[in-house]
């Protein structure tokens, strides 16, 4: 294991290539995210947002999947295929929302709700989703939402799309998980506004795991993959994005001739705007990870079983 694990990857030029042929040796299937890097989502047989890839997931006739994303989206594909091993360039791809919802710490936050249901984004662990009665994608969160009118409702891990949410469905007792995305709290209100003076005729387009002053100043908001689709059927020639940096090479591609604008971070000195996590997941790594068909991403069958229901339920209502 450890002398396999040395053997070099192919040169820098040949990687591509290398990371094709095994994709068809292994008869592997590569979902990527567009948080993934250009090169990764150029690999890609189906690229997406958390919903799409999800579905994608679901559909799977490959005899492998190799997921370029982050720990929670595999482990959702493998919930979804117990039978399939699913592979990551790189397990340590967590993410800030569903590692600040440790499964014990909500559970017991769930028992002193006693009644209430539990709805859960797309964004934690496979045993918060095993305590979950739905889950939810920043794309139908509204809609899920209101699956649930007239009973108490949890709603975890995002503290931010959870206030978006309540102002869209007008669920304003909404029981709330405080979490946050480190990379969508970090855009500047501020520096957003001054932007927004400079380009008056830009369109701003965001996520809706940014917070409440950057959203007020939306003119768009939506998943990453509505995003896209916005920037794409927008009139407006210059668009402002505060979203993961990711989504830009998918709108270039498919209007070269927008000008893309990064909403400003508070520290304009760090790259803040690139999901840490995300980027873990290198060429090089998936090669390896292809190759080796290591890591994989496991989840104990008992959590499983249970975490499917809300996550198939999810499915079949946003159909
Ligand atoms: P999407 O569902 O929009 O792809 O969001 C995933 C995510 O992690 C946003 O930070
Ligand atoms: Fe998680 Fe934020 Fe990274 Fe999305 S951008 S994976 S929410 S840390």
């Amino acid at each position: 294991m450890a002398a396999e694990a040395a053997l070099p990857s192919p040169p820098a030029g040949e990687l591509e290539e290398a990371i094709l042929a095994l994709k068809r040796e292994r008869r592997a299937v590569l979902l990527a995210h567009y948080y993934q890097e250009s090169e990764v989502q150029d690999l890609a047989d189906v690229v997406g947002d958390s919903l799409a890839l999800a579905r994608a997931a679901q559909r799977v006739d490959a005899d492998v999947i190799v997921f370029c994303g982050v720990h929670f989206m595999a482990e959702t594909a493998k919930i979804l295929n117990p039978d399939k091993p699913v592979v990551v360039p790189d397990l340590d791809a967590g993410c800030s929302l569903a590692d600040g919802c440790p499964a014990d710490a909500f559970r017991e936050f769930v028992e002193s709700h006693a009644g209430a249901r539990v709805l859960s984004y797309i964004n934690c662990s496979a045993e918060v989703k095993a305590m979950s009665d739905l889950i939810c994608t920043s794309s139908n969160a509204v809609q899920m939402v209101r699956v649930f009118d007239g009973q108490p409702l949890i709603f975890a891990p995002d503290r931010h799309l959870a206030r978006y949410v309540a102002r869209e469905s007008g669920r304003e007792d909404l029981i709330v998980w405080p979490g946050s995305c480190v990379v969508h709290e970090q855009f500047s209100a501020r520096g957003l506004a001054e932007l927004r003076i400079r380009h008056p005729d830009a369109e701003v387009l965001a996520h809706p795991e940014c917070e409440e002053a950057v959203l007020d100043q939306a003119d768009f908001i939506g998943s990453t993959t509505r995003i896209i689709e916005r920037a794409v059927a927008s009139p407006a020639k210059t668009l402002i994005i505060a979203t993961e940096d990711g989504v830009f090479h998918e709108i270039g591609r498919r209007v070269p001739e927008k000008v893309l604008l990064q909403a400003p971070g508070m520290d304009e000195s760090c790259a803040c705007n690139r999901c840490p996590y995300m980027r873990l997941n290198t060429l090089e790594k998936l090669h390896r990870c292809l190759r080796d068909l290591e890591p994989q991403v496991t989840v104990p069958e008992e959590i499983r079983a249970r975490a499917a229901v809300p996550i198939e339920r999810m499915l079949e209502l946003s159909r």
